[in-house]
């Protein structure tokens, strides 16, 4: 047996092995430190000539990066070092001696990295977010677990739509058409009739074709369903949900949040109560019309751009200034520490102009917003802007949501639906619904959203037989993901992302 790095609290001043893969080293005359990573976390090691020999401390000079590797040593506690611990190595074996490696420490470009998915996923940053990942998905069973919901698995080959029939992934099922799953909603349904409170959660597909950093074409949904439910009741559920899945995370990936420079005071904000908003008055608040807590979300975006400008006009004279220090002669060590500043700061300035170029389009759009609409990407983020937690927007115009929404009591161009908005500018995480009981109002629905009566048949039964109030959401996978790890693309979410115009690796 060997050990893992992420044990090496419990194992200071012992002997341990451990196998993994060369990240990174650096070599004086006598000593090697390699940054080591197993999988389970990463640490430096130190091969000394004194200790190992000459022919050790050769096989470990040839190490490159990612080459395999086996290292005998004894764990000490250094609070400098990463994770707070060193492994001081005895001895050592080459398994493979990797050849070139692709990927440098140094900047790649994104379409490299993403050819180079397979290789990319190794890095720290994209370790940190796979456990991350995880854990969210660990947090979601815990959750639904603890509360005796069923695990069901819904379908992936389906007759029909669930959400409309525009982005159908269409398959060729024995010599006929079938469709890859939209959602795993209605058959959640039928499975809720049946347990009383279900949860799926598994791959669903969207054939639009957005390029955009919030679309993938395949993606993971977890879609609990729950008899006797209003969407009231729904949205409690959401909200403890999320409360449970983002302290979770909090609570047991502090390292891996730290790698990725995740400020996690952001997170902490799902501790305050989620703001619960009608459709009629998010539009006020987007278009400026309505203040929350005094603050305005037109105001705010200005705000921002403001800020974005006054952020590039420093960074740019700060740049030149040590563009000056640099000219003026200095050592290697400060000439590099200058160096890194300025490219650092010039990632920094292509971030803040292209704020600079967006807000003012983004508020246009929300300035000019029509009410009945769907809110695009960009008005989320403005009306998100102007609330510190997730916001449920509830009650949405009937005509842009799915045929199967409850409508609200006395007004029926509204449906009982709820979208969960992620703070930061993410938006939607959760879509849900308390679900259409009267077998009337859906056979008029599916007929206006021009469906087949013939697929839905089956799901008309669960309104013949032992009809009750139920609602549902379904959480994206990818979303929480992007929100949880502050990620500009959903394309770091998953491990090979299915996405517009992507299918290798
Ligand atoms: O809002 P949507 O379309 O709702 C449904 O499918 C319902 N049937 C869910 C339910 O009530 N059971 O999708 C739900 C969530 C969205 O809020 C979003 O997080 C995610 O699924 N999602 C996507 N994620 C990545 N790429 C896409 N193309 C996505 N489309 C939806
Ligand atoms: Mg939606």
């Amino acid at each position: 047996m060997h050990q893992y790095v992420k044990d090496f609290s419990g194992q200071v001043d012992q002997k341990v092995t451990v196998k993994g893969w060369v990240a990174n080293k650096r070599e004086s005359k006598t000593n090697i430190f390699i940054v080591f990573r197993d999988g389970t976390g990463y640490t430096q090691c130190v091969v000394s000539l004194d200790t190992v020999g000459e022919a050790q401390f050769d096989i470990a000079k040839s190490f490159t990066q990612e080459s395999s590797v086996i290292l005998n040593g004894t764990v000490v506690a250094d609070e400098r070092q990463i994770g707070g611990y060193e492994l001081q190595v005895d001895s050592l074996e080459l398994v493979h001696l990797s050849k070139e490696y692709p990927i440098s420490n140094k900047a790649h470009g994104v379409r490299f990295l993403s050819d180079n998915r397979h290789l990319w996923l190794r890095s720290k940053r994209q370790w940190a977010i796979m456990r991350i990942r995880n854990e969210i998905i660990m947090a979601i069973h815990e959750f639904f677990q603890e509360r005796d919901f069923v695990q069901m698995d819904a379908p992936i080959f389906t007759g029909s739509a669930c959400e409309g029939t525009t982005d159908l992934f269409e398959t060729d099922y024995f010599g006929n058409p079938a469709y890859l799953s939209q959602s795993g909603q209605l058959y959640g349904e039928a499975m809720a009739m049946a347990q009383g409170l279900i949860y799926t959660f598994g791959p669903t597909f969207r054939a639009e074709k957005s390029d955009t950093p919030r679309h993938l074409a395949e993606f993971w949904m977890i879609e609990p369903e729950m008899a006797f439910y209003t969407n009231e009741m729904n949205m409690d559920l959401i909200e403890t949900f999320i409360k449970h899945v983002i302290n979770r995370v909090l609570k047991n990936r502090k390292i891996e949040l730290d790698a990725i420079g995740r400020d996690v005071s952001k997170l902490e904000t799902v501790n305050q109560e989620f703001p619960r908003v009608a459709y009629v008055d998010a539009v006020k608040i987007l278009r400026g019309e309505q203040e929350v807590n005094g603050k305005n979300a037109i105001t705010l975006q200005e705000e921002d751009l403001a800020a974005a400008k006054a952020g590039i006009e420093e960074k740019t004279a700060d740049i030149a200034e040590r563009e000056a220090i640099i000219k003026g002669g200095v050592k290697k060590g400060v000439r590099k520490f200058n160096e890194g500043k300025i490219l650092e700061q010039r990632q920094e300035i292509e971030v803040l102009k292209e704020k600079v170029r967006n807000i003012p389009k983004w508020i246009e759009s929300a300035k000019n917003f029509v009410d009945g609409e769907d809110f695009g990407g960009s008005d989320e983020t403005v009306l998100t802007r102007a609330f510190a937690a997730p916001v449920m927007v509830y009650n949405w115009p009937a005509a842009i949501k799915s045929f199967y929404m409850k409508e609200v009591d006395g007004d029926p161009n509204y449906v009982k639906g709820v979208d969960l908005l992620a703070p930061e500018g993410f938006g939607e995480i959760i879509g849900g619904s308390e679900r259409e009981t009267s077998l009337d109002v859906l056979v008029r629905k599916i007929h206006e959203h021009k469906l087949d009566m013939n697929d839905f048949e089956w799901y008309l039964d669960l309104r013949r037989f032992g009809s009750v109030p139920h609602s549902g959401f379904g959480l994206g996978l990818a979303r929480i993901v992007r929100w949880v790890c502050n990620l500009d693309h959903v394309r770091e979410t998953v491990p090979f992302p299915r996405r517009y115009g992507t299918i290798r690796p």
